[in-house]
């Protein structure tokens, strides 16, 4: 909510501040020793909910956090679709630590084709396994891939096996969430994109039935040099298991601007209207959670403006 004062103003640095510091002071407020584990780090140089930064009341249970208050920063400040805000909490030690590597390759799916794709293998391959398992043909699938320069030959790869692709300017937290969504008519996410994005990813993926495997991205030789002198293999299929070794994972994401699987924040008079997603992949339980807030109410007793 705090974010979504900032949809299509333009500024990008103030949107993140609001909503990091929103993040970080309801966090302080929960029961959880935390330590964040996918924060706001490398790519942003951001001073807050940096990684290895501790968050809670500090009381039990010790818990990894990952956070990423806006997946979409762009679409917001440009008034666009799919930015959201989304946290994830896993005990102690669980998450994995991407380091200072911003990139990871990724391939998503839903429940009916998870355990019958595997991201080393030839996308073709890849499409052929989706489709069987659903008992669709391959040009009945829907793609999602964030759209940049980097995606051209996937893209063209795609378009191959005539398989349709939804191009996404940015979110891929969002386009994992959809490939396990039925009602999105989306069957899998394939491409690079963000680390964070990833590991939060599979903790969603875990409650929802889905899967998501990753190949950390090193984007030079420079990388892939400091990659083997810190223990991190480029060519390692990262699997949920390495991800997020645990299955009492919570997640959640709110809608800040509409998109496909959440509703954006709308304000009618004193009162915002909110879509969330909160998914415990302990018992499996998925919920929505549309919420009404009155902000006369909350500008009263908290510290956030909304
Ligand atoms: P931010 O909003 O946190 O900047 O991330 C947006 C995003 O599109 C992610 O969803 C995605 O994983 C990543 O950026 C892709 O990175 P890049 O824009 O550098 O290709």
């Amino acid at each position: 909510m705090a974010a979504g004062r900032y949809m299509g103003r333009g500024d990008k640095v103030a949107a993140d501040r609001a909503a990091v510091e929103a993040m970080r002071l309801v966090l302080s407020t929960v029961q959880i020793d935390g330590v964040v584990v996918i924060g706001e780090g490398e790519k942003d140089g951001a001073p807050m909910l940096f990684n290895g930064e501790r968050v809670g009341t500090g009381d039990l249970p010790e818990v990894d956090v990952a956070v990423d208050p806006i997946d979409g920063t762009r679409p917001l400040a440009t008034g666009n679709l799919n930015a959201i805000s989304t946290v994830a909490i896993a005990p102690r030690g669980t998450m994995f630590d991407p380091g200072p590597f911003v990139y990871m390759d990724k391939l998503a799916v839903g429940g009916a084709a998870k355990g019958k794709v595997d991201i080393a293998a030839p996308v073709a391959h890849n499409l052929a396994q989706i489709a069987k398992a659903k008992g669709d043909r391959i040009d009945d699938l829907t793609i999602v891939i964030l759209d940049r320069p980097r995606h051209a030959e996937l893209i063209a790869e795609v378009r191959r096996c005539r398989a349709r692709i939804r191009l996404i300017s940015d979110g891929d937290v969002a386009g994992a969430l959809m490939s396990a969504w039925p009602e999105s008519g989306i069957d899998a996410l394939l491409g690079i994109g963000g680390t964070p994005e990833g590991v939060l990813a599979a903790c969603a993926l875990r409650s929802m039935g889905g899967e998501i495997q990753g190949r950390l991205f090193a984007r030079n030789d420079e990388e892939r040099d400091q990659g083997r002198s810190l223990g991190y293999r480029f060519d390692r299929t990262l699997t949920m298991d390495d991800l997020v070794a645990s299955d009492d994972v919570c997640f959640a994401a709110t809608g800040i601007t509409d998109g496909e699987l959440l509703q954006g924040v709308k304000y009618f008079g004193g009162g915002a209207r909110t879509d969330s997603l909160v998914v415990r992949s302990f018992t499996g339980t998925v919920r929505q959670v549309r919420a009404r807030h009155s902000l006369a109410k909350l500008n009263e007793i908290s510290q956030i403006t909304y």
